[in-house]
């Protein structure tokens, strides 16, 4: 079968085939480039292997082209990579790899296009177009994975044993190819993972988080999650999230399954944010239910302080798992630690005073808590989610109201410490910020107004009332 070649890749494929025959290497579009492109699949990332050396090919191809571009060589790879107008090409020779048991990395030999197509992860990522004169655009597949593409299975060109075991980190790309294509895993090889799932110790954590944020970042991630259950390497990689799953009853009264919910409230957020951190805030919300679960007789379960719980937790997971401990975890956290909020404004009058302190809280995130609490709904009963999504309306008609008014979202109390300790020839000390914390309670609950002159006042009063004057 015949690669359709489009018009904006002519010119660069004509000038890689020039390139192969100037050095006598023949070249060959290999991997990912080559499935996307099959699917319909946006892809910048062209893979080409050579019978020779990448590097010499990839400047003999740099001298071709205008503007000349510059040539990044990984001598240690044997690799070399160039940018040409939105692509970027990266340049190998064929090769053959063995691994050895403790390992991710391989002893790399030179090799064949077949030898190079055997050590790939999967038939669909082991297809090859010729860029040869004689078969210039013909596609190369040995494994069938033209056949896999169309079928959309996943499936390793070897046995799945020794392509998981020879690189682990495979089980999670399968888990994750089959969650951003929609593909199956073929159950030989899903079984495999099962199999070699503590393989996947070996494989550093940032290639892990890099593999599970694109899982997270798919369409629908619960796809990637549910395979990672069932394959039992979630039990590895994240061992709180395996914790959530299950229902226990007790008089006859269950509770939901928190994986199964988690999962569901992460595929709403997905459906309206594509926010990674928004998304992994969904992973995180209910984390600490499992250390926080009990049963109340004539009550049922509860999970009293999960919220604040699951907040303390999401720093040690965080570093466990590599992900960034800056400001993005910050937001996680606060998330975590806010998401019941907006649910207990909706089950009493709403008083102005609680909407001041939840906005004063959330401040910038107020717009992201609240997309979290509407992906939280997941019962089945469409009466209550009208019920509920039509309070969460009310909340927020009333958020906009009081932050029109009171502008709480970035605020900072009218009158600072400098201030106070200036006004009273204080030092530093517990007092001022007793004074502080007084005039920003009595803003929030609305004793005062959110002004200078009212603050001040206040202050005056308040530093009576502790003896300072
Ligand atoms: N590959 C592999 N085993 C790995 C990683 C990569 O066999 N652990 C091979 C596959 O043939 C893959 C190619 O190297 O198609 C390029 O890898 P990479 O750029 O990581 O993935 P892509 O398939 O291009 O997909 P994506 O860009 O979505 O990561």
């Amino acid at each position: 079968m015949l690669f359709r070649i489009e018009s904006y890749e002519k010119k660069i494929f004509e000038l890689i085939t020039l390139s192969s025959k100037e050095l006598n290497y023949p070249a060959y579009i290999v991997g990912g480039y080559v499935r996307d492109r099959l699917i319909s699949r946006q892809s910048k990332d062209l893979d080409i292997v050579c019978l020779g050396s990448g590097i010499k090919l990839a400047q003999q191809l740099a001298s071709y082209l205008r503007p000349i571009p510059r040539v990044t060589v990984y001598s240690r790879f044997g690799t070399a990579m160039l940018k040409h107008k939105d692509l970027e090409i990266e340049f190998v020779g064929a090769r053959k790899e063995s691994y050895r048991s403790d390992s991710r990395k391989p002893i790399v030999e030179n090799g064949t296009l077949e030898d190079d197509q055997n050590r790939r992860d999967f038939t669909i990522n082991a297809l090859a177009v010729s860029l040869n004169d004689k078969d210039y655009g013909s596609i190369i597949d040995p494994f069938n994975g033209l056949m896999d593409l169309e079928k959309k299975i996943i499936r390793t060109p070897l046995d799945p044993e020794k392509t998981f075991s020879d690189d682990p980190l495979r089980m999670l790309r399968a888990i994750r190819f089959a969650t951003q294509l929609d593909f199956k895993i073929h159950p030989k090889t899903f079984e495999a993972i099962g199999k070699y799932r503590n393989r996947i110790n070996i494989v550093s954590k940032e290639r892990i988080i890099t593999e599970l944020n694109k899982i997270i970042l798919s369409r629908k991630p619960s796809i990637g999650f549910k395979l990672l259950f069932d394959s039992g390497l979630l039990e590895n990689i994240f061992p709180e999230l395996q914790k959530l799953y299950g229902v226990e009853i007790r008089d006859g009264i269950g509770h939901k399954d928190n994986f199964y919910h988690t999962i569901e409230v992460l595929d709403n957020v997905a459906a309206n944010s594509s926010d990674l951190w928004l998304r992994w805030a969904a992973i995180m919300h209910d984390i600490a239910k499992p250390p926080t679960k009990r049963f109340v007789v004539d009550h049922g379960w509860t999970f009293h302080g999960h919220e604040a719980l699951g907040a303390s937790m999401v720093p040690r997971i965080f570093k466990r798992l590599k992900l960034p401990l800056d400001h993005k975890m910050k937001f996680v956290q606060k998330l975590v630690r806010l998401h019941l909020r907006p649910i207990s404004l909706t089950k009493e009058d709403i008083t102005d005073s609680a909407i001041r302190r939840l906005l004063f809280d959330a401040g910038d995130d107020i717009e992201a808590l609240m997309t979290l609490c509407k992906a939280d709904i997941t019962s089945k009963n469409e009466k209550k989610v009208k019920r509920y999504l039509k309070n969460y309306e009310l909340v927020q008609k009333k958020l906009i109201e009081v932050e029109e008014k009171d502008h709480l979202r970035n605020w900072q109390p009218p009158v600072s410490g400098e201030e106070i300790m200036n006004t009273f020839g204080l030092s530093p000390c517990r007092k001022v910020g007793d004074i502080k914390n007084a005039i920003r309670e009595a803003i929030l609950d609305g004793y005062i107004p959110n002004d200078k002159d009212a603050a001040l006042s206040f202050m005056h009063d308040k530093a009576k009332e502790l003896g300072i004057i």
